[in-house]
């Protein structure tokens, strides 16, 4: 089999960095050899399959409605400019529903934008794994990952080709209605977090520990909340999610809260005067998850777990409800201008986090990419290079886990370390609602539990995990 990226004379020359030499492409072998099959579309009633029948071919309607819908107000910003463009996007979208529900190959990318040769580079790869007969990759003949990764792209392609609408958010309505709709568990979020913080000096460590679990949990059952699980329909949180803990726990698949505990209570109490503490948290959702995510990053600065977050977010909007550095700052916004005195504190106090620089917000090309984090040190040795500063990083969402673990049919009681590939840049851990059927590092007996009784327990979001990797 073709290696990725290295079997291609150009990849040496776009796509590695500088440092890398020839001894890269026999390390790739080693990482890639012996690893499953990827989830695919071809395997008829898989939820690969049935997300490219029927849910992604939604997600493009609701697109072009959203599109539609706000004719008028590209009429009024842009003139007959902005009409000409809203009818040149909804036409691209059309287009491409209409490839993928006729299983038409896969096209190269034209516009140019910054990881335009990247991906044209990838559909090559995916091209030579191909035999001669099969032609080109096609929606449903191809990695599940590539493929719907490649569909968020185009619909991105399809607005930059539509200037002057060129920075309109087909998913930003959605994002913003499931802040709207989840008012009241963002406030009970918020009033909790307040009184932890207010009396978090008299908190003995296993009071605090509890608190950990709590909010670490809370940012668990946030990612339940994602929107294209949905087709974009909302889903909000309407109930008080810290009342609901107890109940839930049954429901976490994998638990490594002590591993992580144990990990940043260590990094506290042996850290000297000045130095740091980085935690590095990988976003998913934007909405009422990206409030969990954020409480939890207050909280690791209050009880001194952490002197520092650095959060990664997506540069293009990515599979409909994804975090943007816009979500990020309009979110915390949002909350600093609400008339709830806890939720405008923690508003204000996230900003000024911002600002001073113990929150950082970063984003990085290689996040909307389709390779698997594998293979990140060579795709993106700098991304690789910062995130191995981190004392720990948190992946928050099921598709990290499926870029995690390479997005294949491992057995489900497969190590995560062997299902990460290579990929051990620091201490990290997966904290993801199950949405994708793939799951690793469960006990012997543990998934067929589920089996027989639950069709569907892989994919619903009812379950959850802790994964963690890194030094016991
Ligand atoms: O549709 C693919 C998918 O990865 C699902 O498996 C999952 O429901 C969703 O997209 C994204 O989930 P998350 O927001 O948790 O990454
Ligand atoms: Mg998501």
């Amino acid at each position: 089999m073709p290696l990725p990226f290295l079997a291609l004379p150009w990849r040496r020359h776009r796509l590695l960095c500088s440092g890398c030499d020839a001894s890269v492409g026999a390390r790739t072998a080693e990482v890639m050899a012996g690893t499953p099959a990827s989830l695919s579309g071809q395997d008829e009633g898989s939820f690969a399959y049935l997300t490219i029948k029927d849910r992604i071919p939604q997600i493009l309607t609701k697109a072009i409605d959203t599109l539609h819908r706000h004719k008028s107000e590209f009429f009024e910003k842009h003139g007959e400019k902005g009409t000409e463009a809203e009818k040149k996007a909804i036409s691209l979208l059309s287009k491409l529903r209409n490839e993928l529900q006729t299983d038409k190959p896969i096209i190269p990318f034209v516009e140019k934008f910054v990881d335009t040769d990247i991906w044209n580079q990838y559909l090559e790869y995916q091209q030579s794994l191909l035999n001669e007969n099969d032609g080109k990759p096609r929606w449903f003949y191809s990695p599940w990952l590539f493929v719907e990764c490649y569909m968020y792209r185009r619909i991105h392609e399809a607005i930059i080709q539509s200037p002057p609408i060129d920075d309109f958010d087909v998913f930003k309505e959605s994002k913003d209605q499931n802040f709207f709709e989840s008012q009241e568990s963002i406030i009970a979020l918020c009033t909790h977090l307040q009184e932890v913080v207010r009396a978090i000096e008299d908190l003995d460590e296993n009071q605090l520990r509890d608190e950990f679990f709590q909010l670490l949990q809370i940012s668990l059952w946030g990612n339940k909340c994602d929107l294209s699980l949905s087709g974009g329909e909302t889903r909000s949180q309407k109930t008080n999610v810290i009342n609901s803990l107890e109940e839930l726990k049954p429901l976490i698949l994998v638990n490594d809260m002590e591993r992580l505990w144990s990990l940043l209570n260590n990094c506290k109490k042996t850290r000297e005067k000045a130095s740091i503490t980085r935690v590095v948290i990988v976003l998913d959702n934007s909405g009422f998850e990206l409030v969990t995510d954020l409480v939890l990053a207050d909280f690791l600065l209050s009880s001194q777990l952490a002197t520092e977050i650095h959060f990664y977010g997506k540069t293009i909007p990515w599979f409909v409800s994804d975090t943007t550095i816009r979500d990020f700052n309009w979110l915390i916004e949002q909350m600093k201008m609400s008339n709830h005195k806890w939720m405008s504190k923690c508003g204000a106090e996230w900003e000024a986090y911002v600002k001073t620089g113990r929150w950082v917000y970063r984003d990085h090309i290689f996040w909307t990419l389709p390779h698997e984090f594998c293979v990140m040190s060579q795709v993106a040795p700098d991304l690789y290079a910062e995130l191995q500063k981190a004392h720990l990083i948190l992946f928050k969402g099921d598709l990290n886990y499926r870029k995690l673990t390479g997005d294949r049919k491992w057995e489900f009681t497969v190590p995560f370390h062997q299902a990460l590939n290579g990929f051990h840049p620091a201490p990290l851990c997966s904290i993801r609602t199950l949405k994708a059927e793939l799951q690793v590092g469960l006990e012997p007996g543990q998934a067929e539990q589920y089996v027989a009784s639950e069709p569907n327990w892989l994919t619903t979001g009812k379950y959850g995990i802790f994964q963690f990797d890194g030094p016991l």
